[in-house]
């Protein structure tokens, strides 16, 4: 599943992160089956600042937390007790994903951070408690589904294709 041109141009916008070495190793990370943790961030930031226009929220903080809300460099689907160090990944990597985010220098204010922390509820325990949490957490659930369901088509097409050959 590849970015739309809208969306990566909107990457190239904001090439203080997209750019960024470190950052750009998402793209190693696999998620929902058709897409990889970079392009998924951008739509999930690209969606984010579109809505918080509609909501009176900040664009640009809404693209800074979409960016960063996953900046965790972790593949959820290596379960071999070693990768996770017994952690369960929907409650830690939104974590990391701060600490990954200030390391790198990437600045974050404390409603940024909670957007981040919180952007898994309800499957975490945190719970968004400004406008641009929800704005986060609505646009990656929107966009987490769209992925899935690609994913879950491009399964059934294969299933289907391997029949006609087999
Ligand atoms: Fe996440
Ligand atoms: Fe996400």
């Amino acid at each position: 599943m590849n970015l739309s041109f809208k969306e990566y141009t909107f990457a190239e916008k904001h090439d203080y992160i997209t750019h960024n070495e470190k950052y750009d190793k998402l793209r190693q990370v696999p998620r929902h089956g058709c897409t990889n943790t970079f392009d998924h961030s951008v739509r999930v930031a690209f969606l984010s600042s579109r809505l918080a226009k509609l909501v009176g929220v900040d664009p640009d903080s809404a693209a800074k937390v979409g960016l960063l809300h996953d900046f965790c460099l972790v593949d959820y689907h290596k379960d071999d007790k070693h990768v996770h160090n017994g952690r369960w990944y929907c409650f830690y990597h939104p974590e990391d994903a701060v600490i990954n985010s200030e390391n790198e220098g990437f600045i974050l204010s404390h409603v940024e951070k909670k957007a981040i922390w919180s952007h898994m509820f309800p499957l975490a325990t945190s719970i968004p408690t400004s406008r641009l949490g929800y704005v986060l957490t609505l646009s990656d659930k929107i966009v987490a589904t769209q992925e899935s369901l690609v994913s879950a088509a491009e399964s059934i097409r294969n299933i289907r294709f391997n029949r006609l050959k087999g």
